[in-house]
């Protein structure tokens, strides 16, 4: 992959032109970025981009890296706009914008709104969707406040940061490299889980649904999150480990 992304070649170039010689300063940079790599830095740093959904998208260390497990709220997200395709759609914490652009370029007719506290991060997004040709409309601030408060929805998804503070995972593989304010609420990971739930009440429209994702044993709090902000359908869904995931209800 490293000599892919210095040459700019595919695999198979690389495969049929193995005795190639190169140049000494793509010797050069694929070393400084071997170098990198055996000291952990992820992939999708060294190389710009990740795939998701069937798509390239670009990444710099501003933002999460994305990952598989959150195909599962796209695909959530996507069945329940089967229904209702012609929706008004709220990312929160948009990050790269791998949602809210896998939403926009799959349900045209929906309208999709991605917030992130982050203006670095809301660049990265503005980028890939202006890339992917996703039509997306972007707003920052923290949670609903980057929104007009008038505002309402018809599906709300998130991906908020939901580890806690002291998780020893933080201090250990990709996270080392990725923002901190991406993954870690800096409380007891459940503090920005209950705003985007208790908030979601006020912006979605009657028969509105929410959807968010979080850790692999946080499923029952979070369904507790729901009920007491009076959602109903309240359930949890399962990745393909057999982890719940991700968690939803309906008003
Ligand atoms: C776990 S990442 C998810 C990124 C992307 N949605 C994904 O799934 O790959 C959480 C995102 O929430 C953003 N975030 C953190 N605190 C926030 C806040 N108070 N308001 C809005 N966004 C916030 C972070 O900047 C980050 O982009």
């Amino acid at each position: 992959m490293l000599l892919e992304h210095v040459l700019d070649k595919p695999r198979a170039w690389l495969l049929a032109h193995d005795m190639d010689p190169i140049e000494p300063w793509q010797a050069q940079q694929f070393q400084v970025l071997v170098t990198r790599r055996l000291a952990g830095e992820p992939m999708a740093y060294l190389v710009g981009h990740r795939e998701f959904m069937g798509r390239d998208f670009a990444v710099t260390p501003e933002v999460l890296i994305p990952r598989p497990d959150t195909e599962l709220l796209v695909e959530t997200a996507l069945a329940w706009l089967a229904r209702h395709p012609e929706a008004a759609v709220l990312d929160l914490g948009t990050g790269s914008g791998v949602i809210a652009v896998s939403i926009a370029l799959a349900m045209p007719n929906a309208t999709v709104t991605a917030t992130d506290a982050s203006a670095t991060a809301l660049q990265m997004a503005v980028r890939n969707a202006s890339r992917l040709g996703a039509r997306v409309d972007f707003a920052q601030g923290s949670w609903y406040g980057a929104l007009p408060s008038l505002a309402r929805y018809d599906l709300i998804v998130s991906n908020p940061p939901y580890i806690a503070r002291d998780d020893e995972h933080l201090g250990q593989g990709d996270l080392r490299f990725e923002p901190r304010g991406a993954l870690t609420d800096g409380a007891d990971g459940l503090r920005d889980l209950s705003v985007v739930v208790a908030g979601a009440v006020d912006r979605l429209r009657p028969g509105g649904a929410l959807w968010v994702e979080h850790g692999w044993d946080q499923a029952a709090a979070v369904r507790a999150l729901f009920n007491d902000a009076g959602f109903n359908q309240v359930s949890s869904l399962r990745d393909l480990s057999g982890i719940e995931r991700i968690s939803g209800g309906s008003l």
